[in-house]
């Protein structure tokens, strides 16, 4: 793979150094491993086509999850048919370079095939959900690290009073549905970690408490039901627009480690829809979001993963989302990510670098 072209960007006043020297400092996965951390990444196949990036994720990450391929609309072309070949195309390099896996997703009320919708009875779905997840999770059973087993829960737009996310799982099985899916995935493989993972929860506001909220009444009902779910991902796609509250979001962590779940980062990065100026303005913004949220989240997870969603601005897929939420006024691309479209180390990846080192170096 080629050589990481030079950087001229500055952070804070500060000329960042050139990649060619980033890849003289510490990896990212060595920053983590004195907290006993794993440091992860998402990518798809597409990804390893682009030079430098194998280069990249091989030094800096001990932990890969399939940005889409083990996804219900990957893995399920047809009612009756798997396509597991990308999956195990990825899972095949994550061996090779002795990566953990980390599973995404097995049940999610949203990215489905087009035919799931209309196949799915209440009387059938319970069916369908368990022989997917059967089939996914004892094919892969002794090579995963984790799973998210269930994908998104809460979802407040849907307007319920539970905050539920709505979708056919959600319509055919009621709120079983996460009951269903973790029961079949511990069975299937009793040593990958079952993981819910949640979204919408990170930020100070009113909206994300209210995402809070409906996400501890819910894991409150699973822990009572004794649904084998054992820790929380908070997804944390952080938009740099947004405030965070500290008190609130290490509540709300502790709040989860409480009724005996661990918690950890699944899908890091950062959305700068709503930050105008210069590239430099807004990476400094994209960067100081990612420390700040780094510096508060990591001392109070108690399991040691990380995994950042977006390593390069190239394609990034906040880019291709329809909704407002993600949609730039002066329609420029995204810079959410470690690197820039050229993979060119940016502000936010010296900031990362930052706040792992003052957690888990001095920590
Ligand atoms: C996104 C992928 O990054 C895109 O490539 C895809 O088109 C849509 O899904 N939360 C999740 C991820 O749990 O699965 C989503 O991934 C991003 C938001």
């Amino acid at each position: 793979m080629g050589a990481l072209a030079t950087s001229t960007l500055t952070y804070c006043g500060i000329p960042l150094p050139h990649a060619a020297s980033a890849r003289t400092t510490q990896p990212l996965r060595l920053l983590g491993s004195p907290c006993g951390m794993r440091v992860g990444f998402a990518a798809n196949l597409e990804h390893f086509r682009w030079p430098g990036f194998t280069d990249f994720v091989t030094s800096n990450f001990d932990l890969l999850t399939p940005e889409g391929e083990m996804k219900w609309s990957a893995l399920r072309p047809a009612p009756n048919r798997f396509d597991f070949g990308p999956a195990d195309q990825l899972l095949a390099f994550s061996q090779r370079q002795g990566m953990a896996v980390h599973g995404h997703n097995l049940c999610w009320n949203t990215g489905n095939p087009d035919w799931l919708k209309s196949v799915l009875t209440p009387r059938n779905a319970e069916r369908y959900l368990t022989d997917h997840i059967t089939a996914v999770v004892s094919r892969y059973a002794g090579k995963m690290d984790s799973w998210d087993v269930v994908n998104e829960p809460i979802g407040l737009w849907f307007n319920r009073a539970d905050g539920l996310y709505g979708g056919p799982w959600l319509d055919t099985l009621g709120v079983g549905y996460i009951d269903i899916a973790f029961h079949a995935a511990a069975a299937a493989d009793p040593k990958a970690l079952r993981i819910l993972n949640i979204h919408n929860v990170e930020h100070g506001d009113a909206y994300s408490e209210k995402s809070r909220q409906a996400a501890l009444a819910l894991i409150t009902q699973l822990v009572a039901r004794k649904v084998p779910v054992q820790a929380i991902g908070l997804e944390s796609h952080l938009d740099a627009g947004r405030a965070l509250d500290a008190a609130a979001l290490t509540g709300f962590i502790e709040g989860i480690r409480s009724m005996g779940l661990e918690v950890l980062v699944t899908e890091l990065d950062v959305n700068d829809s709503q930050i105008s100026g210069t590239l430099a303005e807004r990476d400094k913004a994209v960067a100081d979001m990612y420390a700040a949220y780094l510096s508060m989240v990591l001392p109070a997870m108690n399991i040691q993963r990380l995994i950042f969603w977006s390593v390069t601005d190239k394609m990034n897929w906040m880019d291709y989302m329809k909704d407002n939420r993600w949609r730039r006024a002066d329609g420029l691309s995204h810079r959410c990510a470690l690197l820039d479209a050229n993979l060119n180390p940016k502000a936010a990846l010296y900031s990362c670098i930052s706040a792992l080192q003052q957690v888990c170096t001095q920590g």
